[in-house]
């Protein structure tokens, strides 16, 4: 069953790597639903959508918010049919070193990175295992394995979303439904852009291949997984950093 056709949901499609995996995804010729958090961002999505020739929508959608993706779940089924694809895309990183970090800096990371998987996999498992058919695509990070100092809380996600992904795969593996993740390394978006210069000139430095990764070359990877090229792979965590980190 190729991704023609099929109704791909990707949370936190405004930038960075979930835009380039919600067009990606459109190119390969499925329904896009791509969110943001407001709807000015979702406006944005749509217009790119159009722009690229993509059929689909932009949603507004806070991932913590549990009511809120049950609501927008539906939305998508009346609209586009329920998503047998879905990426598990938007995550925030809230830097501090422990002993400086604030109970919300933890929780916000802790319900945006991976409560969210909770919420939206377990949204999507039902009409997924009816159809005996389903992509589920998580994003974590290298630091999952590697460790970052000032990241314990978007490290402790990024772990968990890799857990969560080969618990969910051998619970879903029987009803034709692939669960993995994408680990990348250092990518270049807003998230990235958003520190000092000398932190990723130091990071530069460690990157065998001596650049940062493009957003689309992780589309390109969740594109695969998706079709039928990825359809034995199931409960694995696909890392794509430039050599940054080998295991
Ligand atoms: N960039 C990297 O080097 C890198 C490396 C490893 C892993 N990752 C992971 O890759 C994913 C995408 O990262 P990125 O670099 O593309 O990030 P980004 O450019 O900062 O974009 C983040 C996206 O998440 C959305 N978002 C934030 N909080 C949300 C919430 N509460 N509910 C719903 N959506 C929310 C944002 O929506 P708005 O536009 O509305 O704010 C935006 O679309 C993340 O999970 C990140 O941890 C990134």
């Amino acid at each position: 069953m190729s991704i023609a056709g099929k109704v791909a949901l990707v949370t936190g499609a405004s930038r960075g790597i979930g835009a380039a995996i919600a067009a990606a995804f459109g190119t390969a010729g499925a329904r896009v639903v791509g969110t943001a958090t407001t709807d000015e961002g979702a406006e944005r999505i749509a217009q790119q959508f159009d722009r690229q020739g993509i059929e689909g929508a932009g949603m507004a959608l806070d991932v913590r918010d549990g009511a809120a993706v049950n609501q927008l779940l539906e939305a998508v089924e009346q609209r586009f049919g329920a998503p047998l694809i879905l990426v598990n895309n938007a995550g925030i990183t809230r830097d501090n070193l422990l002993l400086r970090m604030k109970e919300d800096e933890w929780r916000d990371v802790i319900e945006t990175n991976l409560g969210a998987l909770y919420r939206l996999s377990k949204g999507c498992a039902r009409a997924m295992t009816k159809a005996r058919w389903g992509r589920i695509i998580n994003i974590s990070s290298v630091v999952a394995r590697m460790g970052n100092a000032g990241q314990v809380n978007y490290a402790a996600t990024k772990a968990g979303v890799e857990g969560f992904g080969r618990a969910l795969a051998r619970e879903l593996g029987s009803r034709g439904i692939t669960v993995n993740t994408i680990a990348p390394g250092f990518i270049d978006t807003d998230m990235t852009r958003a520190l000092p210069e000398a932190g990723r000139a130091a990071m530069l430095e460690r990157i065998p291949l001596g650049r940062f990764g493009a957003p689309e070359e992780i589309a390109a990877m969740a594109v695969f997984l998706a079709g039928d090229g990825g359809a034995y792979i199931t409960g694995e965590t696909i890392q794509i950093n430039g050599g940054m980190y080998m295991h």
